[in-house]
């Protein structure tokens, strides 16, 4: 059986005060009753006694008027309900009392005898020698009256008396109880994940609030235990992300890396190859007469092999042979302007190029010739994303604290994921044989690195790409 705390201590008073009231009610009634009984019984013989002495002082004289003087003074003064004397010459009775009373055989000993509701005496009296007797009767009712009126009172001061320590036990009742409800409720709080509920309770009672400080002290110390384990964990697993993110980043600088040698290596002995067939071949015409029919096959020659010496030198600039390059302190506004005016000549008409300059300093270490490569690479590749609808190429650039970020963005074709993850690779592209040899944007990540820069592409398909790159300011041109 489930109790709650309250319905316990009152069922626990009920049941006590239910057993030990009638006793106590019925034990106070009995000395209630038997004193009123003797204070009743004492006045009745007390009073007959006086009376009888007088009567033994006077009453032998006559007349009998004074006799019954005597007995009528019983009557108005004592509680009586008959008195009668009787002697040897007859008998006179008062006759203020009940004329239809008649005294029994026997007088009474005890209150309550005989069931007639009068208590009856009778004394014997000796005046001047003669034997008489003096017989009155007292009326039981106004003390039986008493008697029940302080029942009565009595049975009320029980009844309140219950009530009270009802109410008092009610009321500590529900005071125990309810510490140990916030109790509860905060247990519950705390096992179904609320851990920042304090286990505090409101209460004077010295063991609650001992309990309290215990239980609230455990939730802590599992509290703090809690954090530190989702704390580990959060940080293993962040260092296992940042981890795979380093591995990824190796990997594919690696291969950039492996491929940029391989090509710069040929490159190289390309260049080297390519370089008297240039010469030689530049030498052989200006030799030939104008006329000469040689000349077309070896302006041919020429522009093949100048061609070649081109895609060698974009090779050369992706493995970092920035041969020429002079890297030096300038403002990143001016030198993209620069750029943006060679660019804007290439631009077809169906495109429209928007500069988002922001007017302020940008001091960076960069290479003009460089930087200006880097604009033609990604702002050609933003309008050839075009070169089918037609668009917009925004080319911008702002400051933040420590950096300068340009961005190139167009809103062309875009480019989905497996697409993207491979646009930095040396020779990757989309376009036809001829059209493109994918090494634009390997030579911009080259020159990104070269300038300690960081790249970042959006894109989407269908929904445009753009480029942004953040230099590092550099803050005493020094
Ligand atoms: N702005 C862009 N919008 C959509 N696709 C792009 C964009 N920029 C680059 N790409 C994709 O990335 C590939 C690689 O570009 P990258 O510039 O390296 O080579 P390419 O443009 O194909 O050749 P090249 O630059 O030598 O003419 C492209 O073929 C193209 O698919
Ligand atoms: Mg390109």
């Amino acid at each position: 059986m489930k109790l709650s705390l309250s319905a316990a201590v009152i069922a626990v008073v009920v049941l006590t005060h239910a057993v030990l009231l009638p006793v106590l009610y019925f034990r106070l009634s009995d000395v209630v009753r038997a004193s009123h009984e003797r204070l009743f019984v004492d006045h009745a013989r007390t009073f007959a006694r006086v009376l009888a002495d007088q009567l033994e002082l006077e009453g032998a004289a006559d007349p009998p008027q004074r006799i019954r003087d005597l007995l009528d003074i019983a009557i108005l003064n004592g509680d009586g309900v008959y008195a009668e004397y009787i002697d040897g010459r007859g008998a006179v009775r008062s006759r203020l009392g009940r004329a239809s009373l008649h005294m029994p055989a026997q007088q009474d000993f005890s209150f309550r005898e005989h069931g007639d509701h009068v208590y009856f005496l009778k004394l014997p009296i000796n005046a001047a020698g003669r034997t008489a007797e003096l017989r009155i009767g007292f009326d039981e009712m106004p003390t039986e009256a008493d008697i029940a009126r302080a029942l009565r009172r009595m049975f009320a001061v029980l009844a309140v008396y219950s009530a009270v320590s009802l109410a008092v036990a009610l009321y500590f009742g529900v005071r125990l109880a309810r510490p140990i409800r916030e109790l509860q409720d905060a247990a519950r709080g705390i096992a179904s994940g609320d851990y920042a509920k304090r286990l505090r309770v409101a209460s004077h009672i010295g063991e609650l609030q001992d309990l309290s400080a215990d239980l609230d002290h455990m939730r802590r110390a599992l509290v703090g235990v809690n954090q530190q384990l989702r704390a580990e964990i959060a940080e293993k697993e962040h260092a296992e992300s940042r981890r795979r993110e380093l591995e990824s980043d190796l990997r594919h600088r690696q291969r950039l890396e492996t491929v940029g040698t391989l090509a710069g290596g040929i490159a190289h002995e390309f260049n080297n190859a390519l370089l008297p067939i240039i010469l030689f071949t530049e030498a052989a015409l200006e030799d030939l007469p104008a006329e000469s029919p040689t000349r077309e096959d070896l302006t041919r020659v020429l522009g093949s092999a100048r061609r070649a010496r081109e895609v060698v030198r974009k090779i050369l600039t992706f493995s970092h042979k920035f041969d020429q390059a002079q890297f030096a302190v300038l403002d990143l506004g001016d030198a993209v302007a620069e750029s943006l005016k060679l660019f804007s000549a290439l631009v077809p008409s169906t495109v429209t190029l928007t500069p988002e300059l922001e007017p302020s300093p940008m001091p960076v270490r960069a290479d003009t010739a460089l930087l200006q490569q880097l604009v033609m690479n990604l702002g050609v590749n933003a309008y050839q994303s075009l070169r089918k609808t037609g668009g917009a190429v925004t080319v911008g650039l702002r400051r933040a604290a420590d950096s300068a970020e340009l961005w190139v963005r167009d809103n062309g074709h875009g480019m989905d994921e497996a697409t993207t993850a491979r646009i930095f690779e040396p020779f990757f592209t989309t376009r036809g044989v001829g059209e493109g040899t994918g090494l634009g944007l390997s030579v911009v990540h080259g020159i990104v690195e070269s300038f300690g820069a960081r790249m970042a592409v959006e894109t989407a398909v269908g929904m445009g790409t753009t480029f942004r790159i953040f230099f590092p300011i550099v803050e005493d041109p020094a």
